[in-house]
Order: structure tokens, then sequence, then C-alpha cells
């Protein structure tokens, strides 16, 4: 069985200068961390940025380039948007679905967001699909149910082949951009879960081929700890990947 690859995948957001985003990548790749073969740098940029990142990654080994998004229809009359295939025909690797800011701020929801994964896959590109509950949820402590919906109506359409290639991030919305993370008790418990219902419904080889991320203020100073959990694998980070020390060393703390 294929051993799960652990990711530290950066979303820069709507963040940085074209100029600064060159640099951003500069400054981590001269730091020339190299990569085993199970472990993944991904830069989640700007649609602006794909190309001048791909090129950036080009010759390092195991670090990609991901979009933050991509549109639910094939193509049309849809101004503005960008679609899975013109990602694709760009190579990029990877697009980010439905971050919370996206299903909160853009209205996704569970049937849209199985959509973009469908074309993301038909396109070759694998989705890094984003759940986690908002804090009234975890309040109530009903967080397993609610992120079980997401899985179940934006994801288990998809047969087991298709399954095992895309990568899940678990983020708590009470945990982004707020300086408060899970801790590794609740990170690990609610990863078990998820790798369980997976199980459940495809069976335990191919629920532990998936990687499964941590994203909520991971940062330079908890990154190892997070990441040392059994089922965490790796980190989907927002503001720590935007300087260029701090995402440096969660690219070192990758089991
Ligand atoms: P944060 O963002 O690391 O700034 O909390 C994480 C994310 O939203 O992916």
């Amino acid at each position: 069985m294929r051993m799960r690859k652990q990711i530290a995948a950066a979303n820069w957001k709507m963040n940085l200068s074209f100029q600064q985003g060159e640099k951003l990548l500069d400054d981590i790749l001269t730091a020339k961390i190299a990569l085993a073969d199970h472990q993944e740098v991904i830069f989640a940029v700007p649609y602006p940025y794909l190309l001048m990142t791909r090129s950036e990654v080009a010759e390092e080994k195991n670090y990609y380039t991901a979009a933050q998004n991509c549109y639910h229809k094939k193509s049309g009359a849809y101004t503005g948007e960008v679609s899975a295939e013109m990602l694709h025909s760009i190579g990029v690797p990877y697009c980010v679905i439905g971050h919370s800011e996206r299903r909160e701020y853009f209205n996704e929801s569970n049937a849209v967001l199985a959509d973009k994964l469908n074309l993301c896959l038909e396109n070759f590109i694998t989705p890094i699909f984003c759940c986690g509950e908002p804090l009234s949820i975890r309040e109530k402590g009903t967080q397993n149910e609610f992120v079980a919906i997401q899985l179940k109506e934006s994801l288990y359409h998809l047969p087991a082949e298709k399954i095992k290639d895309i990568v899940i991030a678990y983020e708590p919305i009470w945990a982004i951009g707020t300086g408060k993370t899970a801790t590794t008790e609740q990170a690990q418990e609610m990863h078990a879960y998820l790798r369980s219902a997976l199980a459940a419904q495809y069976g335990k080889d191919i629920a532990a081929q998936i990687s499964i991320l941590y994203g909520g203020s991971v940062k330079a100073n908890n990154a190892k700890e997070l990441f040392s959990c059994p089922d965490v694998d790796g980190g989907l980070v927002g503001g720590a990947s935007l300087v260029a020390a701090d995402f440096i060393e969660i690219i070192k703390a990758l089991k």
C-alpha cells in the first residue's frame, strides 16, 4: 500500500503583490529544504500568480502550485470565472475546494462543491477539499456529525479510485486566522474520526492513503506538535505562509 503524503500547503488567500509573492517564493526556495518522496509543499496562490509560481517551483522536487478555487461549470458565459480545464491547461496540479471563506462569503453549498470536485478530477487536478465546523457547532459538541455531512454531500458520490487521490483539509472555522489553534488532542480526534468515516465508506486501505491536513492558525511554533499526531498529515497554512522564515519552519516540521 502506498504511503500517504505529508503536505505543507500555503494558502496566500488575497494577499501580496505579484512582486512580493515572487520574493516570498525565492526566499523559501533558496532555503533548499530537500523533501522526501512522501513529502510535498504546495503554494495556493491567486490566479494571476499561478504561472509565475509554477515556473519558480518547476525545478524543485515535490514543490507544486495550487489554485485557491475554480468555477463549478465546465465553460461558457460566466464572466470573471476560471474553470478547472483552464487551470489544467496551464499545468496547475492542485486546487483548493470549499474553503470556509468561500462557503461563507460566496455561499458555496456542499452540492456546488461536489460539482467542483468532479470538474477538478476530470481535468487531472487534485482537489484539496476543506471541511470544518463553526464555533457554535463545536460548543454544542456536534462537530463530527457536521463534518460527516460535508463529506457525505460533497465526496461520497466519488468511486474509491478517485477518492484516494484527493487531499482533505480539516479546518475548524473558529481556528482560522484567530490565533486560536485546535489542541493536538482536538486535531487528532477529528482526523481519526474523518479517517474512520472514510474507512466506513471506502474501506480501511483507501482511508489510510488519504492525506488529511489540519488548518487553522498553524504557526512555526506549533506545527511540529500538530503534525506529530498520527492522523495529521501536514497543514494548510494561511497567515504563517506569508512569512518565509515561518513557512520554512513549517515545512521542516513535516513527518
Ligand atoms: P490561518 O488560515 O493559518 O491564517 O488560520 C488557514 C486557512 O484558512 O487555510
